[in-house]
């Protein structure tokens, strides 16, 4: 089984008495809320998806990862992975503090190590190449000026409605991966619904490994991506009909977006290497958003760090498509077809098909995945 990142799976749960004991200090201590994002990076971090962080970052792992994605010891670390008490919550290094959610839900406790104020423009062009509009300033934007950084202790992971049959630790994966006998498995990130092209990549990559883990994004996203809950209703339908189920496996992954490009395809690779897999696919402009990233920056970036760094293998992948001419998915790798023999729909133009009640064409989209995103669509309380 393949290493997890940093050497060791992290595990940050408390369980039986220590557990106990934990809840009935954190009673005692002075709060900090979570909103939804740092409670997905609790349990990311929690049940070791996050190796080898043990807790929120402090200040010299921030700066090394900002400035050169690397932790202070040395790890490579793409984005920042922060926590920002909310108005009113005043914390000094030294203290403990009880973490809690937005309905006062206890989530366990951190020990302070340092307290900072981030350059939040310089964490915005360095990380995310972006500037007012990119979707990562409205996040940060959002927050505090000031972050914390510790370990944490997690008595109890956040509580969700949704998915909770998919919801897999990477101990889970690993054991279920050992238990299916596969050695190589190949990891799909995705926050999209799965079209033709997506199904294309993940059979290719399924030809060369012994398992497919489908790994959808379900943490935040921005309001116009699909809802969590749709899409996991597509990749259902899809899997149970067009893929072979004894090497295909479906769990999601409870991290929020940061549209980060480049630096957020190191993040699901090394996530994905936690959860057990050997080899992650990365397409075109992976975890992009409007016109910030060149099409292939996020593959090129993994050349940026030293053999040994990041022990997932890539599987990249150009710009997939239905090729007329050739009868087939293809890619600009393996068909000389002309833009006109190529299927290709944008996404605002899927959209409005989608709106009006109008199935994409067979080639762009199973229509039994079509019809799930209709009928979405027609429902704008869950669209
Ligand atoms: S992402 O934010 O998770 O990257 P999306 O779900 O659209 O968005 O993409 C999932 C994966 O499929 C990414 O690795 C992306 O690069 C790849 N991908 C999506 N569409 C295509 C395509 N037409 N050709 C090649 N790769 C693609």
């Amino acid at each position: 089984m393949i290493t997890p990142h940093g050497g060791t799976l992290v595990n940050r749960l408390v369980e039986g008495d220590a557990r106990e004991a934990l809840l009935a200090k954190a009673a005692g201590l002075p709060k900090v809320t979570l909103n939804s994002r740092e409670a997905s990076d609790l349990e990311m971090i929690a049940v070791g998806a996050m190796s080898p962080l043990e807790g929120f970052m402090n200040e010299a792992d921030y700066q090394g990862v900002v400035d050169h994605m690397h932790l202070a010891s040395g790890v490579a670390w793409p984005l920042p992975v922060v926590l920002s008490p909310k108005a009113g919550e005043n914390v000094s290094a030294g203290d403990e503090v009880a973490l809690v959610a937005e309905d006062g839900a206890v989530y366990g406790t951190m020990t302070v190590d340092s307290v900072y104020t981030p350059d939040k423009k310089k964490e915005l062009e360095k990380c995310y190449l972006g500037d007012e509009e990119h979707p990562a300033w409205g996040y940060l934007a959002s927050i505090g000026d000031t972050y914390i950084g510790g370990t944490i202790q997690v008595a109890n992971l956040p509580v969700y409605g949704k998915h909770n049959e998919y919801r897999m630790t990477p101990a889970d994966t690993r054991a279920a991966f050992a238990e299916k006998g596969w050695n190589t498995i190949v990891a799909f990130q995705t926050r999209n619904p799965i079209h033709r092209a997506h199904e294309y990549l993940t059979k290719v990559a399924l030809e060369q490994t012994d398992g497919l883990l489908v790994h959808p994004l379900v943490g935040d996203t921005k309001a116009d991506d699909i809802p969590s809950d749709v899409r996991m209703e597509c990749y259902k339908v899809l899997l149970n009909k067009y893929y072979p189920l004894e090497r295909s496996m479906l769990a999601v992954y409870p991290q929020a977006m940061r549209y980060g490009g480049p630096r957020e395809a190191i993040l699901h690779a090394l996530c994905r290497q936690n959860y057990g897999c050997t080899h992650i696919i990365i397409g075109r402009d992976h975890a992009g958003v409007g016109s910030y990233y060149g099409t292939f920056d996020a593959q090129q970036i993994f050349d940026q760090f030293a053999e040994g760094e990041i022990l997932i293998n890539t599987l990249l992948f150009e710009h997939a498509f239905y090729c007329k001419l050739t009868g087939g998915m293809a890619s600009t790798k393996s068909s000389p077809a002309s833009n006109e023999d190529k299927i290709f729909l944008s996404g605002t133009k899927v959209r409005e098909m989608l709106v009006n009640g109008e199935r994409p064409p067979a080639e762009f989209s199973r229509p039994e995945v079509a019809d799930i995103l209709i009928s979405a669509y027609a429902q704008p309380a869950k669209a």
